[in-house]
């Protein structure tokens, strides 16, 4: 089967594109290369083997979707293709809104209504969620940001679209917070210019390329102070991409749009993650406590159940594994 993964040269794309094709998928990766290299290309055909087709386009461009539809026949489109930085959202909202939302518009304007269909949404759309974990029945609330309020919108057009498209199956989620590398070290979470999440900024202090790591605030009211999320090993999330589309393949679905949380289930600090790191790894991260980032939500981890019992899905790997993954990937580009 054919699949078509938007955004396949980024970090959950990537990911996602080898597990794919190790699976035996078919896989045309379609990536504008705005915030990924083209390397990230030659990494995965040496991880799997195999050579996959890779269109270099803009989602946003109309024509250049149309023309992607018409050289080929998908059979599931797995959409990772957005902008993800909460700050640069608020700074410049209509990127995020042309961007994020434009794409999906475009990309529906050609889809088959057979066609299956993954949607990466973000732990975000629920915000700062009044009790913990957070089950998928919480309400949305106003969105802290406009990366944010693209996922919401997004959800709902998915929705609309299911609503009038009975055929059509989409299944939507949303990650909590993902970490770590591919166990083969050559490809992993490498943001263009200065990272904005934890661990890349974690593991260039490490290895040098920072030189400090800020915790934005230890004033919150958790144990230590410090916000507390629920980190998920990104192999553990190309896993679930893959299990959802093939669930969906095989008519499993109880409904056309269905959504779920994606994580462990288990919330950390960022003291506890830094100390986790440093204990694993057994290297020390220069790190000082600095002032609340602003936007950030207090608390965030996952009821899971629902796509535990549903699609029979759970996390394989620990926290320890990713954090030994990232560091292990940030080690490898060192010596590029
Ligand atoms: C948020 C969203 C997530 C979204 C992601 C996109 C929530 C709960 N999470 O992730 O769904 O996909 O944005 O980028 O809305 N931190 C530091 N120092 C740093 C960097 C981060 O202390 O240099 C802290 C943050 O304050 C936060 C934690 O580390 O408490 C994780 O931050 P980050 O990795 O940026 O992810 P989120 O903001 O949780």
């Amino acid at each position: 089967m054919q699949i078509l993964v938007t955004g396949g040269l980024g970090y959950i794309g990537s990911h996602t594109s080898v597990e794919l094709i190790s699976k035996g998928f078919d896989v045309v990766i379609v990536d504008d290369l705005s915030n990924s290299k083209l390397n990230v290309f030659d990494k995965i055909k040496k991880i799997t083997g195999k050579n996959p087709n890779l269109e270099i386009k803009d989602l946003k461009n109309k024509s250049e979707v149309k023309k992607l539809f018409s050289d080929y026949r998908f059979d599931g489109i797995i959409h990772f293709a957005a902008h993800k930085s909460v700050n640069e959202s608020v700074n410049f909202p209509e990127k995020y809104y042309k961007n994020n939302i434009g794409s999906l518009e475009n990309l529906l304007e050609n889809i088959d209504e057979k066609m299956h269909f993954i949607f990466s949404s973000s732990c975000t759309v629920y915000g700062q969620a009044d009790k913990m974990p957070i089950k998928e029945d919480f309400p949305i609330k106003k969105s802290e940001s406009p990366y944010g309020e693209t996922k919401q919108i997004c959800e709902s057009i998915l929705k609309k679209f299911c609503d009038n498209n009975p055929n059509f199956n989409n299944i939507t989620l949303r990650y909590f917070n993902p970490i770590g590398a591919h166990s083969s070290g050559l490809i992993g979470e490498l943001p263009l210019g200065k990272p904005e999440n934890l661990v890349p900024f974690l593991t260039q202090t490490a290895i040098g390329k920072r030189d400090q790591l800020i915790v934005f605030g230890d004033d919150y009211n958790t144990p230590d102070g410090t916000c507390i999320r629920d980190y998920i090993h990104i192999e553990d999330l190309a896993d679930v991409h893959v299990s959802c589309l093939e669930y969906s393949i095989q008519k499993k679905n109880k409904k056309n749009y269905e959504f779920y949380n994606v994580g462990t289930g288990e919330g950390l600090s960022v003291l506890e993650l830094i100390n986790l790191f440093e204990k694993v790894n057994n290297v020390k991260v220069n790190y000082k406590i600095g002032k609340r980032r602003k936007g950030d939500v207090i608390i965030a981890f996952a009821d899971v159940s629902k796509i535990k019992q549903n699609i029979g899905w759970v996390c394989k790997h620990s926290v320890d594994d990713a954090l030994k993954s990232s560091w292990f990937w940030e080690k490898n580009l060192r010596d590029e």
